[in-house]
Order: structure tokens, then sequence, then C-alpha cells
């Protein structure tokens, strides 16, 4: 390779990158409606000991195999075994697929965050009085969609072009940091609401009911389905399998610590999911005790008041999309005066989520272009743009004036999320275990962990996580979400 590959500057650097692409809507939005729906501490017990466990392997062999071979995925994988090269390709599709879709949500919460500015500067106007029909008639606009996700990956090319050091590790230092205390802020403000120790309780203490059938007995299934969701999320939350963390790996110095990096990361990632509940579910459930616990709801709930709040804040936190772009700012609305205030820092917050994890998205996608054509980072860039703004077309008018096309019955967005989350990254995760433990052997790895002169301590943990353990869950989500996703698995 005859261009001289980019560093971090330190260990802070990379760590605060790699947290920087971890965090994301994946924190902000997902993982506090799987905690509401999957028993609240009992899912979020099940979740951190995955982190600690398969998310940890992950991550190690990712970021080892990019500072060993100092290449992104794309040709990391063949250059430890030629015979891999597949590998590669799968793990430079997935980022590919991901960036542009993930850039027009990006573009629905700019959309979002200005809209609460325009409200703080004039408060007589409230475009957001029906949020389900703004939301609707945006995403469907003709070009609402589509220009605010031109205007979000234009940022993150911005971005990319200055560099590893100049672009991404500036912009980290700045947008990472805010987003951290905007997040503390909110949820300090919202746990001392009226009744938000409810909500609290309803979050964070371990819920056995998600785990048992309607009369009451432990149920494998569930236990089964909770534990798929709770890896799933773990993979994305974590930025894994998709040759971001082999990338970013690929600058890391070799005096640096793997081990103590991932931890770090891990904690960052996990502690942003948690406030990200305590910002959210609180004022949800809040809002569904006022407005969704109706007599009738009681009534169908045969009088029991308990029951009925717990099928209303469910209801309430199931949105998918609508939970942060209708729910919310429903909830929001509820605070008066201080509404478009509340609404602007967080949709400024979740931008900064957004932001730099595409970034780490867009860098994988032009790391991988400049390895494998040998061309500058700002050409490549520039090249990865009209790709990239290419593809999020069809995100972006798919749900207006393209809405009729469907592939697989899915939306295009829906049907991009569906394979690379679904089918796409736990192939790649499974295969890129089953490499190192029986291909290329984990003593590869261990060495590059060591490099840095430090004794690998979860040695023995990581070696049978990899040879056994992991494959065999990750086979799992991989059967249990193309069986759930084409109807053949319902509980
Ligand atoms: N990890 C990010 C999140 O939690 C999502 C992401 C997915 C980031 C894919 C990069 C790549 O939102």
């Amino acid at each position: 390779m005859s261009q001289k590959r980019s560093t971090w500057s330190n260990q802070f650097a990379f760590i605060l990158a790699a947290a920087a692409s971890a965090i994301g809507l994946g924190n902000l939005w997902r993982f506090p409606y799987l905690a509401a729906q999957y028993g609240g501490g009992t899912f979020i017990l099940i979740y951190l000991i995955l982190v600690v466990t398969l998310g940890f392997t992950l991550m190690t062999i990712e970021i080892s195999i990019g500072r060993k071979t100092n290449q992104s995925q794309l040709t990391a994988y063949t250059a430890l075994n030629p015979k891999f090269k597949i590998l590669g390709i799968l793990a430079t599709i997935i980022p590919v697929v991901i960036v542009p879709y993930y850039c027009v949500i990006g573009g629905w919460v700019i959309k979002y965050f200005i809209t609460y500015c325009k409200m703080i500067i004039n408060p007589q106007v409230n475009p957001l009085a029906n949020s389900g029909e703004f939301f609707g008639g945006f995403i469907s606009s003709n070009f609402g969609s589509f220009g605010f996700g031109m205007i979000f990956i234009l940022i993150c090319a911005m971005v990319i072009a200055l560099g590893v050091k100049n672009g991404i590790e500036k912009s980290n230092k700045i947008m990472m940091p805010l987003l951290f205390f905007m997040a503390i802020g909110i949820s300090v403000y919202v746990c001392t609401l009226d009744g938000a120790l409810d909500g609290l309780k309803y979050y964070l203490i371990p819920n056995m009911d998600c785990l048992s059938t309607a009369d009451g007995k432990f149920s494998f299934a569930l236990l089964g389905k909770t534990i798929l969701g709770a890896m799933g999320q773990m993979f994305y939350s974590l930025s894994l399998a998709m040759g971001i963390m082999i990338t970013y790996g690929s600058y890391l110095r070799k005096t640096d610590s793997i081990e103590k990096s991932v931890r770090r990361i891990e904690i960052f990632d996990t502690l942003i999911a948690i406030i990200a509940g305590l910002m959210i579910i609180p004022v949800v459930y809040i809002y569904a005790v006022n407005n969704n616990v109706t007599p009738e709801l009681i009534a169908s709930c045969n009088g029991d008041v308990a029951a009925a709040t717990n099928a209303a804040v469910k209801t309430a936190m199931n949105a998918g999309p609508g939970l942060m772009f209708v729910t919310l700012p429903n909830v929001f609305a509820g605070f008066g005066a201080a509404a478009p205030y509340i609404g602007a820092v967080f949709f400024l917050l979740v931008i900064f989520a957004a932001l730099t994890s595409a970034i780490s998205l867009y860098e994988t996608c032009v790391a991988s272009i400049c390895d494998l054509l040998n061309m500058e980072r700002k050409n490549a860039t520039f090249f990865a743009f009209f790709a990239i703004a290419f593809l999020a077309t069809f995100s972006a008018l798919g749900y207006g004036p393209w809405a009729n096309i469907t592939v697989c019955k899915l939306q295009f967005l829906d049907f991009f999320d569906f394979v690379t989350n679904s089918v796409l990254m736990p192939l790649v995760a499974g295969l890129t275990c089953i490499f190192v433990g029986w291909v290329i052997k984990t003593k590869t790895i261990e060495d590059e962990v060591e490099a840095c002169g430090t004794p690998f301590k979860s040695r023995k943990l990581f070696v049978i996580m990899t040879k056994y353990i992991a494959p065999i869950l990750v086979t799992l989500i991989l059967v249990g979400e193309i069986l759930r996703n084409t109807g053949f698995f319902k509980i």
C-alpha cells in the first residue's frame, strides 16, 4: 500500500471514536423501547451479560483483525486467509446498505430539531400539534425526507474528507461530551417530574411477567425471545459485524491496549443506553397513564388497573419509528412552555448521536475504497457521496412517491433494515467467530491483544466464546430472525 495509513492520536481518541460509532439511534430509541417491551430490568440484565461476554469477544476480534492487518474489512480478511475473501465482501455490503437509510433517518431528526427551534422563536405556531400527521406528511412529501437526508450525508462527507485526526477525532471531541451532558440534563429533569418514580420502577425493576405465559407459567420460548431481542440489539448498538471496528482498529497504535479499550467502549455505550431509558420511559409512562389508561382499557383487563397501565405503556412504547417522531413530540407537548426547549435539546442530542454513527459507517466505506483502489481519501469521499446519495434516494422516496414499490412486501427502508440486521450481521458475526476459532485460530488474536505488552486478562472467556458459544448463539439469532420475519415464529 503506497499511502501511509492514518492513526488515532492516542488510545482515548480511539475509545471516543468507537464509542461515538456505537452510541447512536440504537441507544436512544431502540434500547428504551426494547427494555419497555421485555420486562425492564430483566432485559437490562440479560443485555449486560451479553455485552460483557459475546459483545466483548466480537469487538476484540474485530479490532484485533483491523490492527493486525492494517486494513479495512474489505481486504483484511483476505490478508489473513485469501479463502475468506467473501467475508470481507459481505462485511462491506452491510455498511453500504445501512449508511444511506441511516442518513435518511438522520435527516428526519434534523427536520425535527429545526421545527422545535422555530417553535422557540415563534411559540404561537405549533406544527407538531398533530405529530402523527406532521410525521406522515413529512416522510411522504416529495422532497422533504430526501432533502434533509442529503444535508445529513453532506455533513458526514465534510467530516470524513478532513481525515481521521482533523475530521473524525475533532468532531467527536465536540459532539460526544455535549451529547453526554444533554442526556444527563434531560434525564435529571425527567426524573424530577411528578409520577416519574413509577415510570422508573417500570423501567428498572426486573419484571418476570415478560417471561411468563398468560396463565403465569414460566416460558422458555419467551425467555428465548427476550435473549434474541437483547442479542440483536447488542450487535447493532455496539456497531459489530459491519466492519466498523476493523477499520477503526486499523488506525490503532500497537502500544494501545485493545482489551481495556473494548471494556471502556462497552461501558460508554451501555451507560448512554440506560440514560436514554431514563430520559424516555418515565415521560412516556406518565403520558400513557394520563391519556391512555381509559375505563374501557381497565374493563378489558378485568378491572386490574396495574395490568391496564402496563398495557398502555407497552403500546405507547411500541411504536417503532413512531416512538421518536410521533409519541415523544406528544409527550413533550405536555411540558407547556418548556416543550420547544426540551424538544430542541433532545433532537440536537439525537443529531449528534446519529451523525457520529453515520460518520463511522461512511468512513468504513471510504476506507474500503481507499484500500481497494489505492485512492486518495478526498476522492474516495466524493465518490462515496454519490453512491450513498443514490442509494438513500430509495429509502427517502420509499415512503412517498415510491410507496407502492415494495421488496418482499417491505418498504425499501424496512427491507434494507431486515437484510442487514437480521440476516447479514448475524451471518458475518458467526462466520467471523468460526474463522478465528477454527481457521486462523484464537492465538492470532490473543497475540495481537497482547502486542501492547500487557497480558490478556479475559483470555479463557474469549477462547470459549469464540470457538463454541458465539457461533451457536449467533446461529440462533439468524434462524430466529428469519423465522420471525417470514411469519413462521409468533409468540
Ligand atoms: N451502533 C449504532 C447505534 O446504536 C448504530 C450503527 C449501526 C452505527 C450501524 C454504525 C453502524 O445506533
